[in-house]
């Protein structure tokens, strides 16, 4: 089976036809896109597979599951029939919930996300968590991957300790990445792809240092795509 390219591209729009063509420009360099809340929460289930019909891709789909177990489990059946490669639940909500969302469906990659990159050091006591974020990270990690996760989704700062952490057989998933000639933006805490994978991340999340080029021209979005999964190889 070829494998898969370790771009994950964040459709992050609630403009169908615009995903729709970022996928069409993007797909060669491209298989997984990320659906997250934005697009989620306005198009739903049948605009998502609205987007599927015009286009063959794995999904990633970016949902942050976090409630009972029996909500969960609920959950994770009510989107079944998107066949999802990823499932992202907040491993925050504890090994019970994430075992749940796993029971439920099997075959679903159920992805834990950690600890989000927003939170510091200052806002996890005010939670009343002691640890600093990247033990807080890790034992996320651990719990949940303990439960049946099979993928992570960390800040590539932490991926080194949390490979060490879980072993080689889980999937970590890291966004924060920055080509070194792209802009930052809102995002902090940064790496560049290249050294992501090196510390042990097996996908990346990337959005606005491909998709921004779409205001430029389609070609630009294209060849930028092509020209970042051309320098991971
Ligand atoms: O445009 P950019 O490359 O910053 O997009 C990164 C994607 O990863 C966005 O969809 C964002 O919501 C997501 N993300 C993130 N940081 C996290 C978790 C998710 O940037 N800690």
């Amino acid at each position: 089976m070829k494998s898969l390219s370790p771009i994950i591209l964040a459709l992050d729009t609630d403009d169908i036809s615009v995903a729709q063509s970022w996928i069409e420009l993007t797909r060669e360099s491209i298989d997984i896109y990320k659906v997250g809340l934005e697009f989620f929460l306005k198009h739903g289930a049948t605009g998502l597979q609205r987007l599927r019909e015009s286009s063959n891709f794995e999904l990633f789909l970016d949902l942050k599951l976090h409630d009972i177990p029996n909500t969960v489990s609920g959950a994770v059946a009510s989107i079944s029939h998107l066949s999802p490669r990823f499932l992202t639940v907040h491993a925050a909500g504890g090994a019970k919930m994430v075992q749940a969302a796993v029971d439920k469906r099997p075959e679903i990659a159920i992805t834990a996300v950690t600890v989000l990159t927003s939170l510091d050091q200052e806002q996890l006591l005010a939670m009343g968590v002691a640890l600093t974020p990247i033990d807080y990270a890790i034992a996320l990690a651990k719990n949940s991957v303990a439960a049946g996760a099979r993928a992570i989704v960390c800040s590539p700062l932490e991926v080194e300790a949390i490979r060490q952490a879980v072993g080689p057989g889980i999937e970590l998933i890291t966004p924060g990445v920055r080509p070194l000639d792209a802009e930052v933006g809102d995002q902090s805490r940064v790496m560049t792809p290249q050294d992501a994978l090196s510390a042990g991340a097996n996908y990346l999340v990337i959005g606005r240092p491909i998709t921004s080029y779409y205001q430029k021209s389609s070609e630009a979005m294209r060849e930028r795509a092509i020209e970042i999964r051309e320098s991971l190889r």
